[in-house]
């Protein structure tokens, strides 16, 4: 059996908990820490086994792999600290709050010899894999621009999220995700960064921002995130040379439009529109177009576990890599540096 122990009981903590006991063939949650004795007890309040001390759990030889589901501004030290107990790490996202911090963690994995990797659970999303399979497919040809966005209205939680010092705001948060998502699925490195980094409602932390990304293979990609607006767009807006796909948000729902084999023809003379004369942009001839459902998906987030406990038996490669983590970390860098510029910065990650 492979025995976790988790530190942090908090929304994501607890969400943990529930993962690896729905797993009772491969894993057993050994119990938890959390450094506010309130949580530790709802954890014991639901027949988990509850650790007084940061050091009672880190001490518990039974524990194989801990899950690190504390505020960002403790990762690191609980990572090496866990490390350096003889313990493998799942961090929670962000991994860290900047690049250097996780190359010095990495150093600690690599000199003691313990799998470290970040819970990016939403690489096994249904509306990610919908996309990625599309473009792996060449449904639509070659991709040249991909927009991924979420957007919400009620701000940001009113927790450790608004205070910089702890990591707060939206792009540490659901960025994180959206990056991780685009870097996973497009091979070739990030050439450029734009980005503007908001503070609407939140003082101190950005809380809507706007970024684009450019790819040594030409594609441009755009990552947005909004706590503060009312009306959403789709969730993924993905255009290639030979067609469009459009997931509208998380319950999946879209289609795929490609040119078909009618030839399309120019309309001789102007053509008007509810806003005036333009042949550009007046609406395709249906009969030039063919639409697709989306494909169907099957995903479960709990292969991220389950993938970690190979990849340490030694029967599977790590899917999320620290090392991947570690681009990832330069970007979000390059991001903070292009919002307080104001301009773009110039990479090669
Ligand atoms: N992967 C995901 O989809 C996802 C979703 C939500 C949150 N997260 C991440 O999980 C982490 C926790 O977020 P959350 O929403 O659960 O926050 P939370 O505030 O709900 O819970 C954090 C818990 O950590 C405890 N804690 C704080 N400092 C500690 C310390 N030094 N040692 C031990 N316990 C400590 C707090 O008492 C609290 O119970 C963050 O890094 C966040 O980014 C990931």
């Amino acid at each position: 059996m492979y025995e976790i122990g988790i530190i942090g009981y908090g929304g994501m903590g607890s969400w943990h908990a529930k993962s690896i006991m729905a797993m009772p063939e491969e894993f057993h949650l050994a119990g938890v820490y959390d450094i506010n004795p309130k949580k530790t007890e709802a954890a014991m309040e639901k027949g988990l086994k509850g650790y007084d001390t940061l050091e009672e759990l880190l001490s518990d030889a039974l524990i194989q792999t801990v899950i690190i589901a504390t505020p960002n501004n403790f990762h690191k030290e609980l990572s090496i600290k866990a490390m350096e107990a003889g313990k493998n790490v799942i961090c929670e996202k962000p991994v860290m709050m900047c690049a250097a911090d996780l190359e010095d963690v990495i150093a600690v994995s690599k000199k003691l010899g313990r799998q470290f990797s970040v819970h990016q659970n939403r690489r096994w999303d249904k509306d990610f894999l919908i996309i990625k399979q599309i473009i792996e497919e060449g449904s639509i040809g070659k991709p040249f621009y991909i927009e991924s966005r979420v957007q919400g209205s009620k701000g940001v939680p009113g927790d450790w999220r608004c205070i910089k010092e702890a990591g707060g705001g939206m792009l540490l948060d659901w960025g994180v995700h959206l990056i991780d998502q685009i870097m996973w699925m497009v091979k070739s490195p990030v050439t450029e960064i734009y980005a503007h980094l908001l503070s609407v409602k939140f003082p101190g932390v950005d809380d809507n921002f706007k970024l684009m990304m450019r790819f040594e293979n030409g594609l441009s990609a755009l990552v947005e995130v909004d706590t503060y607006t009312f009306i959403n767009l789709p969730r993924w807006h993905v255009s290639g040379d030979k067609g469009t796909a459009q997931v509208d948000g998380f319950e999946c729902t879209g289609q795929i439009v490609r040119a078909n084999t009618v030839e399309m023809k120019w309309e001789e003379g102007i053509v008007y529109t509810a806003a005036g004369p333009t042949r550009t942009m007046a609406p395709r001839p249906e009969e030039t177009i063919e639409r697709f459902p989306l494909p169907e998906i099957e995903t479960d987030a709990k292969d991220y576990y389950r993938n970690f406990k190979e990849a340490d038996e030694g029967t599977a490669d790590l899917i999320v890599t620290s090392e991947q983590a570690l681009r990832v970390m330069k970007v979000l860098d390059a991001v903070f540096e292009s919002a307080q510029k104001g301009a773009s910065v110039s990479v090669n990650i």
